[in-house]
């Protein structure tokens, strides 16, 4: 294979400077030319891009001031190290070259040894900027990759955590995935409403979608004889039920006193213990009204009865989608935020085809 050999532009427009310069970097560079500043910006612009450019400052037409500042001003040039060739010495003329982004200068008439360190210098610390930058891309990208397992793992514990909790209720992981796609789908429809569009932001929605499949996690605190009761509850077995929602709210408290909080564990903690409120007043368990019933509850209160509605469970049959549409739609503003409702009443057919695509394999979807 050809050695490749670095590639010097040499513009200059005085042929006497050009043969001298080409003369004393033949051997180690690959030489190109230009002897006004139009050319050489062209030149510079040519693929394979010169590794760095010596520049006459005076010249016919645009001056070397001028293509070094059009040189900066062009992101795919600007990391070209510049050095300037002139007769200039003034420290006035150099420091006007250094502030506009030239590396070094060298003075004509020009000693071959210097030219030549210089030039071997400015290449090797540029190369070895390339390579500080090129490493940190590649550590940003590590980080990124290791950050998304990372994101990945937790994922998958919550989800395993929270279908364990389901497994004893006879529920599938099924329930789970159909109930946090309901939730994102109505949080995505209500983020442009004018009630819900100051929360519902894009890492909100992310987070309802994420806590959700932990909002029954507090079950594994109710005794198996209640919990998977063939038939309805009495008053007191009921009773018992309803503490699901703070047996979870507990275990997250716990977790966020011995870990530290943080923007998932809070909205788990909220979702998990609002999610039977109801929007008259009447749900558990506390009994909050309205817009005192965080917008996760609301969202997972709907997403959870629809999905019990149209599932069959030990003590029902599973209703049809339409049948539990109907239901829903009746208990706006009784059970749950009429404009939710309004929104679920928009994607219905989503919700369809949520349910559909998550069915039971046991109990396919009774549509
Ligand atoms: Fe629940």
């Amino acid at each position: 294979m050809a050695q490749t050999f670095p590639k010097i532009l040499i513009v200059d427009d005085e042929k006497f400077y050009i043969d001298l310069l080409v003369e004393l970097l033949k051997e180690e560079y690959k030489t190109v030319i230009a002897k006004d500043g139009e050319t050489a910006l062209r030149r510079a612009a040519a693929e394979p891009r010169p590794d760095l450019i010596l520049l006459d400052i005076l010249m016919p037409g645009l001056d070397g001031y001028e293509v070094c500042r059009q040189l900066k001003a062009d992101p795919d040039l600007s990391e070209i190290p510049v050095i300037f060739l002139t007769v200039k010495s003034e420290v006035a003329d150099e420091l006007k070259g250094f502030s506009m982004g030239a590396v070094d200068y060298i003075s004509k008439p020009m000693s071959p040894p210097i030219v030549r360190a210089r030039v071997a210098t400015q290449l090797a610390l540029s190369q070895a900027r390339r390579q500080l930058a090129n490493q940190n891309q590649i550590l940003e990208h590590k980080v990124k990759e290791r950050t998304g397992e990372l994101e990945r793992t937790k994922d998958v514990a919550i989800f395993c955590m929270a279908s364990l909790a389901e497994a004893r209720d006879n529920e599938t992981g099924k329930h789970l995935l159909r109930t946090q796609n309901y939730v994102r789908t109505l949080a995505q429809n209500l983020a442009e409403h004018p009630r819900f569009t100051h929360y519902l932001d894009a890492y909100t929605i992310d987070l309802l979608f994420k806590t959700a499949p932990l909002h029954d996690i507090g079950k594994v605190g109710v005794p198996d004889r209640i919990l998977l009761k063939p038939g309805k509850l009495d008053e007191a077995e009921f009773e018992i039920m309803k503490r699901h929602t703070e047996f979870g709210r507990d275990a997250l408290l716990r977790a966020e006193q011995e870990l530290g909080t943080t923007d998932f564990l809070q909205m788990a903690r909220e979702l998990i213990y609002t999610h039977h409120e109801k929007w008259d007043g009447s749900g558990y368990p506390l009994g909050l009204k309205g817009d005192e019933i965080p917008v996760s509850g609301r969202l997972m209160a709907i997403a959870d009865v629809y999905d019990a509605l149209i599932s069959q469970r030990v003590y029902k049959e599973a209703f049809s989608h339409d049948t539990a549409v109907e239901i829903i739609q009746s208990t706006s503003g009784s059970h749950f935020d009429p404009d939710v409702v309004e929104a679920f009443m928009v994607l219905r057919d989503e919700f369809k085809r949520i349910a559909t695509a998550y069915a039971d394999p046991q109990t396919a979807f009774n549509a």
